[in-house]
Formats: C-alpha cells, sequence, structure tokens
C-alpha cells in the first residue's frame, strides 16, 4: 500500500507537531541548521549517475570504491545493509579530532538496504561549499534499476512483518538524524572501524575480505593526523556494558551529544574516545528523566530495568514515545535484552 505525496507530508506534520507539544526540543531537531546549511546540488536522477556502480545491471562496483562496517550498527528493522565510500583521488580524511573526522570535498558515501531483496540505497554526498546532500534510491522489484525517491519519502516499499512495512525516509528525517552532532557521519569513525571489534554488539556484521577499517585507512594514506597509538575501544566494566554503551553510541548518539539541538536535554548516549568516564552513564544511570511518570522517574534505575525510561522507550513502538523516534517500526529484541541484562546484573551492584 502506497500513501500519496501529500498524506506522508501531512502525517510526517503531524507527527513533528505532536512531538513538539510535549517537548520544545523536537523542533529544534527537525528544523534547518544554520551549522548545516542545504546542498546547493541537486541528487542525480538514477543511482548509475551517483558514481558508486561501473555497470549497475552486473552490481560491479566502480575503480576506486570501498566497503565498510561499523560495529555497532543502526537497526532498521532487521534490514539487512551494505555500505560504501569513496574519496576523490589524492584526497585523506584528517582525524585531527578523533571523534569527529573530517571529510574531504567529493566523498561519497551509501548504504544499501535488504528485506529479501534490494529496496533502497542511501547517498550522501560532501558538496563543494561544505554542505551534504541526502538521497535515497528506490529499486524496482527486478533489481535492475534504483531511481531518485521523492524529498518526501515514500510510505511502505516492502513488508518487513506480518503487519509492517518499511519506509523510505524523507529528506527531513535523513537531516533529523544526520545533523545532530558536528559530523554528519555517523558510520565511518574511529569507534564504528575499530580492528578488534566488540564480540557482544547487537546484529554485528562480519568484516568481508577488502572492507576499510582503521589500519588499513592509516596505511593506505586515507586518514591523516589520527594518533595511531589509540585504541578505540569502550572501556565498560564488563563485555556486556561495553556493548550496551556502544549500541547507544551507534543508534541513539546522532541526537543524543553534547553539541546538537537535544544538548538542553542533559542526555549524552555518544562514546567519545579518551574520555575518563563515559557520559552515556554519567548523564542516565540514577538521573531524573525529564518527563516523570509515576514508576518511571529516572532515565535508567540501576538494577531495576523495568523502572528505566530508557529501556522503556527503546523497547516501545508507539510513534510518541518510542526511540530512535523514527527510522523504524519494530523493535529491536536483542538490543532491548542486551540492555535490560545490564540495567540488571551490572547496574545494581556497582552505582546504589
Ligand atoms: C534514524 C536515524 C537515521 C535516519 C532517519 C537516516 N539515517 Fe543514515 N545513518 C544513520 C546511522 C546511525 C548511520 C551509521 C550506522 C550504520 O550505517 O548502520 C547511518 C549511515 C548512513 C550512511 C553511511 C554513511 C554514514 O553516515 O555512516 C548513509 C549514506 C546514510 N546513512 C544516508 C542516509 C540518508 C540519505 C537518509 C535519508 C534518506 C538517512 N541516512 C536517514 C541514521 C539515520
Ligand atoms: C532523531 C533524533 C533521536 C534519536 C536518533 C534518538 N532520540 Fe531519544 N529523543 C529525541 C527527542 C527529540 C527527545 C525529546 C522528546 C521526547 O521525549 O520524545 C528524546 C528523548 C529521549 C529520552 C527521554 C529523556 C528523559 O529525560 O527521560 C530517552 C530516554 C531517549 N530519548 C532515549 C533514546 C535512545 C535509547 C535512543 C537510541 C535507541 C534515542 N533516544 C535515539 C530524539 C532522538
Amino acid at each position: 500500500m502506497e500513501r500519496t505525496a501529500a498524506t506522508t507530508a501531512r502525517r510526517s506534520r503531524l507527527r513533528h507537531i505532536a512531538l513538539a507539544a510535549i517537548a520544545p526540543w523536537v523542533a529544534a531537531c527537525t528544523e534547518p541548521r544554520a551549522d548545516h546549511p542545504t546542498a546547493p546540488l541537486r541528487a542525480p536522477a538514477r543511482l548509475a549517475d551517483t558514481g558508486l556502480y561501473a555497470d549497475i545491471a552486473a552490481r560491479r562496483i566502480a575503480e576506486g570504491v570501498h566497503t565498510y562496517s561499523p560495529q555497532y550498527p543502526l537497526w532498521s528493522d532487521g534490514a539487512s545493509k551494505e555500505r560504501w565510500i569513496r574519496l576523490p583521488p589524492g584526497t585523506a580524511i584528517d582525524g585531527t579530532d578523533p571523534d569527529h573526522w573530517v571529510f574531504p570535498i567529493g566523498t561519497k558515501f551509501w548504504k544499501e538496504f535488504r528485506f529479501e531483496r534490494a529496496v533502497e540505497t542511501r547517498f550522501l554526498q560532501r558538496c563543494d561549499d561544505g554542505s551534504w546532500l541526502y538521497a535515497t534510491y528506490r529499486w524496482n522489484e527486478d533489481g535492475s534499476d534504483a531511481v531518485l525517491a521523492p524529498e518526501c519519502g515514500v510510505r511502505g516499499v516492502c513488508e518487513t512483518s506480518e503487519t509492517k512495512r518499511h519506509d523510505l525516509p524523507s529528506v527531513a528525517d535523513c537531516r533529523a538524524c544526520h545533523e545532530g552532532t558536528r559530523t554528519p557521519v555517523l558510520g565511518f569513525s574511529a569507534l564504528q572501524l575499530a580492528p578488534e571489534r566488540d564480540p557482544l554488539a547487537p546484529h554485528a556484521e562480519e568484516r568481508e575480505a577488502g572492507d576499510l577499517d582503521l589500519l588499513s585507512l592509516i596505511e593506505r594514506g586515507l586518514l591523516r593526523n589520527y594518533g595511531a597509538e589509540r585504541t578505540p575501544r569502550i572501556a565498560g566494566s564488563s563485555a556486556r556494558e561495553r556493548a550496551a554503551l556502544g549500541y547507544l553510541h551507534g543508534n541513539c548518539a546522532s541526537c543524543h551529544n553534547e553539541s546538537g539541538p537535544l544538548q538542553r536535554l542533559g542526555m549524552r548516549l555518544d562514546h567519545p574516545l579518551d574520555c575518563a568516564s563515559p557520559p552515556a552513564l554519567d548523564t542516565t544511570v540514577g538521573v531524573p528523566s525529564a518527563f516523570q511518570r509515576p514508576g518511571l522517574t529516572q532515565r535508567i534505575a540501576p538494577g531495576e530495568p523495568d523502572r528505566s525510561v530508557l529501556l522503556q522507550r527503546l523497547a516501545a513502538s508507539d510513534a510518541l514515545a518510542q526511540m530512535p523516534p523514527f527510522g523504524r517500526h519494530l523493535v529491536d529484541r536483542e538490543a532491548a535484552a542486551l540492555l535490560r541484562d545490564w540495567i540488571e546484573h551490572d547496574l545494581s551492584p556497582r552505582r546504589p
């Protein structure tokens, strides 16, 4: 079932108004931002013209395009994903700030979503003026071609469960997730590309031969000014805590961080390298929720998963309560179970 663009736009407006009524931060989260200007370029009409493929029919990837896989991937209703990056020849990423790499003008990223078949390929490109272009391409059913989706997205392109379908996000939704922090690139960072990967990370993907990681980036001269001695590893008090903090970083930190429009909420789920104490613990464990409800007063109540707002919102699937607020319809049960165990077993003795 497909809806018209007008219906989609109306539903998206209504959702933003409803969210804004309960939280003034939402408006800031979805409005265009001065520090992330709108791209002057228009996206090509076909995926074939973005430079990903040498031959789209044969799915042959173009020269100079590399695969990679972040160790803490985003949950998207169980979609399997493939990702690529292309840096303009002769350029390199600047890693001076280990948490916020700066990408050369002309950098391109692609991310393909599959539910049984390829459904969409998302595209990011750094334009000449430094801004980023967002687009997504919808694959036809036989997988022979993918064309640019409308800016307002497309609802319900394929089934993801008995009752839910996958939506192609609007450009406003891309920007709400990608522009809540200093760099719009979310899954290509030192922590995400660490050579020593977290064995408990939910939905960890197999690394394929040829995938770029932190070491190969440095070896090939594609990353400069990054302190190579730095080990990008989350130092949790247990293996479970490491994976829980990594999951929150990968799935939530694009909005919940120290610099974006939600900073006034005072809850950080990002995990900066070299931090003395993880902000995701300092701003959640035993910390009062901004939206108090009977029995649910703390973001994380140590030892009490059922009284922890953060877990409730991660495990919710109604539009007003669920986190992230868009980008999924189905609950990530593996992550919810991990967070539950962590809150119940690892937090109680340590943080009374
Ligand atoms: C719910 C939040 C969310 C929405 C909505 C979203 N993204 Fe992303 N996107 C992410 C996260 C988190 C990652 C990194 C993790 C991963 O790849 O699994 C990512 C990764 C990507 C990548 C790979 C480069 C990178 O930043 O790591 C591309 C390309 C991309 N997204 C494009 C888009 C486009 C285009 C849209 C809109 C059509 C969009 N995304 C909508 C959260 C989102
Ligand atoms: C696209 C941006 C975005 C992403 C991604 C996101 N959130 Fe949120 N979050 C918000 C906004 C906006 C609010 C405030 C409005 C509200 O409560 O719905 C919020 C509020 C919250 C709150 C309430 C804070 C309090 O004091 O009680 C929690 C808990 C939360 N988010 C957890 C998460 C978790 C966990 C994730 C990842 C699984 C996540 N969020 C991902 C935008 C986001």
